[in-house]
């Protein structure tokens, strides 16, 4: 029995809200669900070659089982956006800032005292990551949040849009979208020289700890992107837009 509502049409976003499991299964297949949540099943399995049955039969295959985890961002689609972002900046910004010295520090201290060339290569891809992201970090607490936040007060006043620095929220939410995508690509490349940070059985304590502190930074940095590309930015979009629409001149007759 198919999942009810959901077919090669549905968003991958509308997956991820929705359907128990639904990491797991498109995890299974490597479809993206950090930076391409607008995407449809179909489109997003065209983009890395799964088939979007096999994928709509994992999903199935997933929700059915009794340990399946449950959609958990639902509530995140009635949060009031100035808590949500809030979170964003005090939980996930703050711990990005916290890795990006500590786990810099951490590969280099391994790579000289083990002389490791991959400890290396793994300092010089975080620096890379880091690079992007924390520029990327400043200007959605400095432009992006702040107008979001005031977006949210305007409606709840019945204001109209507030100024902002930009024509349109698009226009810097695709930016944004552009640098998620470039993280998850400084993503793939640890994953890949960790071998999906797994050590091997003869490895180090050191690279054992260092490793184990990467994976956890993946995982933050994927569900943070998500949050945002997947929850907050559709739903600041939908906000502006209904501002607009409430403020568009009146059509000459
Ligand atoms: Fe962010
Ligand atoms: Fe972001």
């Amino acid at each position: 029995m198919a999942l009810e509502g959901v077919d090669c049409d549905t968003l991958v976003r509308d997956v991820l809200l929705n359907v128990a499991g639904a990491v797991a299964a498109l995890d299974r297949h490597r479809v993206d669900h950090c930076c391409h949540g607008a995407l449809s099943i179909a489109e997003a399995c065209d983009r890395v070659g799964a088939d979007p049955l096999a994928v709509l039969a994992a999903l199935e295959e997933e929700a059915s089982r009794p340990d399946a985890l449950a959609p958990r961002d639902r509530e995140l689609l009635n949060m009031p956006l100035e808590v949500l972002t809030e979170q964003l900046v005090t939980v996930f910004h703050e711990d990005a800032r916290r890795d990006a010295v500590a786990l810099v520090a951490q590969a280099r201290a391994l790579h000289d005292a083990e002389g490791l060339p991959v400890a290396l290569d793994i300092a010089r891809a975080l620096e890379s990551l880091f690079a992007a992201l924390l520029p990327h970090l400043s200007f959605e607490e400095r432009h992006v949040f702040p107008y979001v936040v005031r977006m949210e007060k305007a409606s709840r006043e019945g204001r109209l849009a507030p100024v902002a620095l930009f024509a349109n929220l698009a226009e810097p939410l695709a930016e944004m979208t552009r640098d998620h995508e470039d993280a998850d690509h400084h993503l793939d490349v640890l994953s890949k020289l960790t071998d999906g940070y797994q050590p091997d059985a003869t490895a180090s304590p050191g690279v054992r700890s260092l490793y184990a502190a990467l994976a956890v930074h993946h995982e933050g940095l994927v569900r943070h992107m998500h949050l945002e590309g997947n929850v907050l930015f559709p739903r600041a979009e939908r906000l502006e837009a209904k501002l607009r629409e409430g403020q568009a001149p009146a059509r000459r007759r």
